[in-house]
């Protein structure tokens, strides 16, 4: 991969030890998958933030490094909210290595924004490039917003966040965003507004790590938004497009005539929705939005909760809609920054789980140790209230 004389400063350790090591972890990248150069960035995100997940040697990994990010940065969920974790039921040990997962990645300058829809915090449009790590806001920045990311890993994220920069291959290059299948949901009309996570879950299984493009279908941008991250949990979606939707499915539509094509079914995906007694019910994956916070409170207002119902939000949008969140938390529900339903140990201690996410349906039997029931956002409602 060719670098610039700034590059191969940083590559002979002129800056220290740190960018040194992320520039070769983005040299070895690139050499991978054959990117000719490396080209700027305008944001990263970066995973691997819940100490769940990356355990002590995650942490001993990020307190050896000495660096600023080059670059606004965010961080996906970490594995408790940062104010009221001892009431969300976070023991101390675990609170205290996650303070010292967070201590280590604020003082590489990343911002403590702990969410996987960092989009609506605006740090992004089309045609910028980034270096996101999360499965869902990759497929919801590269199909909704036509910005340009490769799913990362957190340590490449993390790489290129430092660097400023990342290998220019893959979803970088426009003729690689191309559609590879056209996925037909037959019956949707007859579907729900919320049953767009189910039929990811389904056209993941379908199209794998294949560019879909759908035809014949409407969702708007919460919809999308579902779509993308069950596709990314059951598939490896990193891009789609929607004909008539998604800013560059009119770019390539002379394209698609002659792509293999497939079904879901308004069966296969209403097949999904089986009824199993559960424990405790959590929504937001990913994080929600204010809209998503609004139907919700329509849903709640004047009921109470029977069971734990967890509410997963970004502090951003939490802060934003505090009238909202009253409403919730009035039913007893429970508003949760900063984390999720799988990257939380909270949540391992429960049984059976409803959620109304593709994602988290595909997600939490592994990651939480728990059976998962999906339904929609008001059977959700019903079954914490029933
Ligand atoms: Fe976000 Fe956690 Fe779901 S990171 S997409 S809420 S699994």
């Amino acid at each position: 991969m060719y670098l610039d004389a700034s590059d191969e400063r940083v590559l002979a350790g002129e800056f220290g030890e740190t960018p040194q090591k992320m520039m070769e972890i983005l040299v070895a990248l690139g050499d991978v998958y054959e990117a000719e150069r490396l080209i700027p960035i305008t944001s990263a995100q970066v995973s691997g933030a819940s100490y769940k997940t990356i355990g002590e040697w995650g942490l001993a990994w990020l307190q050896s490094l000495d660096a600023r990010v080059a670059v606004p940065t965010v961080l996906n969920p970490i594995g408790m909210p940062r104010e009221g974790w001892r009431e969300f039921g976070i023991d101390e040990e675990f609170a205290r290595n996650q303070a010292l997962v967070v201590d280590a990645y604020r003082s590489l300058g990343i911002k403590l924004e702990c969410t996987c829809t960092p989009y609506y915090l605006n740090i992004t449009g089309y045609g910028e490039h980034l270096a996101w790590s999360e499965s869902s806001a990759v497929a919801y920045a590269n199909s909704v917003l036509g910005a340009r990311t490769n799913r990362e890993g957190g340590p490449s994220a993390l790489a290129a966040a430092i660097v400023g920069k990342t290998p220019y291959y893959g979803l970088h290059v426009v003729a690689n965003r191309r559609p590879q299948i056209v996925v037909e949901v037959e019956g949707w009309e007859g579907l729900r507004a919320d049953h767009w996570g189910a039929i990811g879950h389904v056209a993941g299984g379908k199209v794998g790590n294949r560019i879909p493009i759908f035809s014949g279908i409407r969702p708007n941008r919460d919809q999308l938004k579902a779509l993308g991250a069950a596709m990314a949990a059951t598939g490896a979606v990193a891009l789609f497009h929607v004909e008539g939707i998604t800013p560059e499915a009119r770019v390539f539509s002379f394209e698609v005539d002659d792509l293999e094509r497939v079904a879901v079914t308004r069966d296969e995906v209403l097949g999904l929705f089986e009824e199993v007694e559960v424990e405790a019910v959590a929504v937001g994956c990913p994080h929600c939005s204010g809209a998503e916070l609004a139907e919700l409170a329509d849903l709640l207002r004047g009921k109470t909760t029977t069971k734990p119902f967890y509410v997963f939000v970004s502090r951003g949008v939490a802060e934003k809609h505090r009238d909202l969140v009253a409403v919730i938390e009035r039913s007893g529900a429970r508003i949760v920054p900063d984390t999720c339903m799988v990257v939380s140990p909270r949540m391992d201690e429960f049984s059976s789980i409803m959620v109304d996410s593709g994602k988290a349906f595909a997600y939490v039997p592994g990651m939480c140790g728990a059976v998962a029931r999906i339904g929609t956002r008001e059977e959700c409602v019903e079954v914490a209230t029933g």
